[in-house]
């Protein structure tokens, strides 16, 4: 068996110690910097569209609202709006994107229904198609209401 000086002793030793070091060191700078990466773009959460008691039975009302979505390292506001509803069983928020191509559907007040402007998709309120294109009803978000607020789930 060979043996090893003290200055190789030392000089292996510091560049143990040097490995172990940025070991230590690069693991969670990675993490750090990947996270925003690794993590599912835009995962929503639960936005406040206020007071419960304020939507009444009849029809959709329109509520916007806003939040803060995360994209990689990019945070972007963005706003929105949803109909809700207001059921004997609670309430129904509705997306208004049509489910033919995307366009922006309105609530017609004479006719009771929701229309989309684009290729003349009609749904009654409660989102089911009654005309046009559109091959499924509006898109529902997942509610709840917290402290007497409103809350819609966002993606
Ligand atoms: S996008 Fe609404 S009917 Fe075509």
């Amino acid at each position: 068996m060979e043996e090893i000086g003290r200055r190789d002793f030392f000089g292996l030793l510091a560049k143990g110690l040097g490995g172990l070091i940025s070991t230590l060191l690069a693991v969670p700078l990675g993490g750090y910097l990947l996270s925003p990466v690794l993590r599912k773009a835009g995962e929503g959460g639960w936005v406040s569209l206020g007071r419960a008691d304020k939507f009444a039975p009849g029809r959709p009302v329109r509520v916007e609202y806003s939040y803060e979505r995360e994209d990689g390292w990019m945070k972007t506001k963005v706003s929105r709006y949803a109909f809700i509803l207001r059921r004997p069983d609670g309430l129904v928020a509705f997306s208004p994107v049509c489910t033919h191509l995307g366009c922006s559907v309105g609530w017609n007040e004479e006719q009771k229904n929701f229309h989309c402007p684009c290729h003349g998709g009609v749904y009654d309120p409660e989102g089911k198609v009654l005309a046009g294109p559109p091959p499924k009803p509006l898109t529902q978000f997942d509610t709840k209401v917290e402290e007497g607020k409103l809350f819609i789930r966002v993606a």
